[in-house]
């Protein structure tokens, strides 16, 4: 061990220059940078600015004109015998500790230049057998990665004499392989990942290892914790969720670690930037008129905002329709490609993305699809201080797992469920997470679409895939980050998947599906009141009989739509063949629930809604929210005008009024004659609920002018 011991001296990181090489300042290149500042590293990077000669090193062989530079660079150290130099690519490159700690692993093995070692023997396999033999780690060179002695590292690039697309690994194998050269510069190789982990071929092997306040790669293999990790080959994307922690991204002490580093700020007396927002209606969404309308809420100077929106759906023309009539006036210079222009998905999207490629005052690039529901007015300011390439905001649907984006991407390129999938979309690790696809809702910046991406095709591509599948693949190839940001509420995806347009009101069946965005458009905006403030909003005009608000004007509107435009209204007769026994002994000029399709809608409306407020009002009774009487009922005075006092059979009964007195109809009311109490003014939307077959006793009173319409569920019979 002699040697071993001559070797081990305390190195200090004064001693220890990092060399890399960049042309260009990639996303990739400065989260290099910024694990190599938070361990203060000294780095010189060459090459900045400079033409990319080295070839397409990511499909086949090249990257020696890194060689070329590190060889006139180290020449400037050959004689520093107490330097270390240690060698990293820079755009898959991350460090996991600092200094201290590589220059004493470096040390302990004893050697005077450590080169990273892989699973596979690249680029000329027929070289795998003239390499040592090892019993465990990882047998071949990787050039990505190595440390050593400024001499040496010196004696070892001086022999470069090659062309810049020539293979740096090559080369350096070659000097590995051959015994003189490895016995002189006294050579070996990382087998076992102490200092340099790279990825290709050893993915499995890497795993997480959460610290307090920071977090590391730990090889499981050879239980080691490397300092340098290299996602060399086709393992960016796994770099890339490892960088999403190592070394203090993210972390369980403190949270995201980089948040709040590189923001934007936008002062209040300068112009925001100028953002093209494009809108995709690719099909049937519902609830389109309140996502045109968070158009026009959306809390940035409109003279600053470039609408373009892709219709391709005929039914929604209707609502860009009323959308014009309304906000025209805010987007002046707005344009519409309407279903008649037969633009596929792919061209409507190249379409938009061109005009602000091409533009060169356009800032920002922003993307949304009609189902994405963005309440939170801020959204472009948030996203744009975020300072990013590319980022998109965290949506997932309702009380659900799927969302806007994927954690991992399987090797055909499609779905995978990355480790931290569910804590992100869950909001239970908050931060800023590059991923490998996005979509649906994004901001671009413009000056990285007139770059980086210029030469793009950003959604087109011959083989017909899917135009988010091709974005994301190309902007991925361009080595872009995609970050996904869940660090503030942003809004939901809406389901579009069983939109049945053929309805008349086709939003009112999305209760199942969509429930905050039914909530939103169908239930009174003070119902969620009743139960914060009851003596506010929920009156007994009678005995027992209870007056909250339960509908909101759109629902009463739609409701009363759509029971005349089926227009089956029952006669009102005793004889009704829509019940079991055929006779109702109370009749009305009415239409069931059942007769619109919409019962099953209606009991979940009674589940979720009406049986809160019953066991508020009435304690101790437990609705099972059953009903088969639901129906609208339509009074006139040459119809129907009034209803004979009778009893319900319910345990209790809903009565909301779905129009307004004096305005639509005048007479009406309803009056329980054991209390002689009436109330003569019912306000639309509004609900009764009273009991049903003992107590109150009641009559519909006479309409005299007009139609009145109410809604009348027999709950519980
Ligand atoms: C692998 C090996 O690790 C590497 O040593 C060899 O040169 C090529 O194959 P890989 O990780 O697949 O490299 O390629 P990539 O990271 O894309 O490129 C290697 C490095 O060259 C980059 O990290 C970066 O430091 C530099 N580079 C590459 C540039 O500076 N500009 C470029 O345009 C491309």
């Amino acid at each position: 061990h002699g040697a071993v011991w001559a070797e081990q001296r305390k190195l200090s990181p004064e001693n220890l220059l990092v060399i890399t090489v960049a042309t260009e300042e990639t996303d990739g290149f400065l989260r290099f940078m910024r694990t190599a500042q938070e361990f203060n590293y000294t780095v010189k990077v060459l090459g900045l600015g400079e033409e990319w000669k080295g070839g397409d090193v990511a499909r086949t062989v090249g990257g020696g004109q890194k060689v070329r530079w590190l060889k006139k660079e180290v020449q400037k150290h050959s004689e520093k015998t107490e330097l270390v130099i240690m060698f990293v690519d820079s755009y898959d490159v991350i460090f996991a500790s600092g200094p201290e700690e590589l220059l004493s692993k470096f040390s302990r093995l004893g050697h005077k230049v450590i080169f990273s070692a892989e699973g596979f023997c690249w680029p000329d396999q027929r070289l795998a057998s003239k390499y040592p033999e090892v019993r465990t780690g990882k047998r071949y060179l990787n050039s990505g990665g190595f440390i050593g002695y400024a001499p040496e590292i010196s004696a070892i690039v001086q022999q470069w004499k090659y062309k810049d697309s020539d293979d740096d690994q090559l080369f350096y194998t070659r000097i590995y392989l051959d015994k003189t050269h490895r016995t002189k510069f006294n050579m070996t190789l990382d087998h076992r990942s102490r200092i340099f982990q790279n990825l290709n071929g050893a993915v499995d092997e890497v795993v997480l290892k959460f610290e307090r306040a920071k977090v590391r790669a730990r090889n499981v293999a050879y239980d080691t914790l490397p300092v340098v990790i290299h996602g060399n080959g086709p393992t960016k994307l796994q770099l890339n969720y490892l960088g999403n922690y190592v070394p203090t991204v993210w972390t369980y002490e403190t949270g995201c670690g980089i948040c709040d580093e590189d923001l934007l700020f936008f002062s209040e007396d300068k112009q925001m930037p100028l953002v093209y927002v494009a809108v995709f209606i690719e099909h049937a969404t519902p609830f389109m008129e309140e996502f045109l309308e968070r158009l026009s809420t959306l809390n940035y100077p409109k003279t600053r905002i470039r609408l373009f929106i892709h219709n391709n759906v005929v039914y929604h023309e209707r609502h860009i329709q009323k959308f014009w009539e309304r906000h025209r006036s805010l987007f002046p210079d707005a344009r519409v490609v309407g279903p008649e222009e037969n633009l596929k998905e792919d061209e409507a999207r190249t379409m938009a993305v061109e005009v602000c490629k091409k533009d060169p005052e356009c800032d920002y690039y922003f993307s949304i699809d009609s189902d994405v529901a963005l309440t939170n007015p801020d959204i472009l300011r948030i996203l744009m201080e975020e300072n990013k390439s590319v980022i998109a905001p965290m949506l997932s649907k309702h009380g659900k797992l799927w969302s806007n984006f994927w954690g991992a991407l399987s090797p055909e390129g499609y779905y995978s469920r990355s480790e931290d999938y569910i804590e992100i979309v869950q909001g239970k690790r908050v931060g800023l997470w590059n991923v490998p696809y996005i979509t649906q809702v994004y901001l671009i910046k413009g000056s990285v679409l007139r770059t980086k991406l210029s030469q793009v095709s950003l959604y087109m591509d011959e083989g017909g895939m899917d135009a988010d599948m091709v974005f994301c693949r190309s902007i991925r190839d361009q080595g872009v980050f995609m970050y996904v940001s869940n660090r503030d509420e942003f809004g939901r995806l809406v389901a579009s998947s069983n939109y049945n347009t053929s309805r008349l009101h086709p939003d009112m069946w999305q209760i199942f599906d969509n429930p905050v965005d039914w909530k939103e458009k169908y239930v009174h905006e003070n119902y969620s009141k009743i139960f914060e403030d009851e003596k506010t909003y929920v009156e007994q005009p009678c005995p027992d009989v209870y007056w909250f608000p339960a509908f909101s004007d759109k629902m009463c509107d739609h409701m009363v739509e759509t029971m005349e435009d089926c227009g089956e209204w029952s006669g009102g007769t005793h004889k009704d063949e829509r019940l079991a026994g055929g006779y109702e002994n109370v009749p009305t000029v009415d239409i069931h629930m059942n007769q619109i399709g919409f019962e099953k809608e209606w009991l979940k409306f009674l589940k979720d809604y009406i049986s809160p407020v019953t066991e508020k009002l009435y304690p101790g009774y437990y609705p099972r929210a059953q009903a088969i009487m639901n129906f609208v009922v339509r009074y006139r005075p040459d119809e129907q005008p009034l209803l004979r006092p009778h009893h319900d059979s319910s345990t209790f009964t809903i009565n909301i009024a779905l129009n307004r007195k004096d305005i639509d109809y005048e007479g009406g009311g309803c009056r329980f004659l054991r209390y002689d109490c009436k109330v003569e003014s019912p306000r639309k939307g509004w609900s009764f609920m009273h009991p049903g077959r003992l107590t109150h006793y009641h009559e519909g009173l006479r309409v005299t002018k007009g139609t009145r319409y109410i809604m009348v569920s027999f709950v519980d019979p």
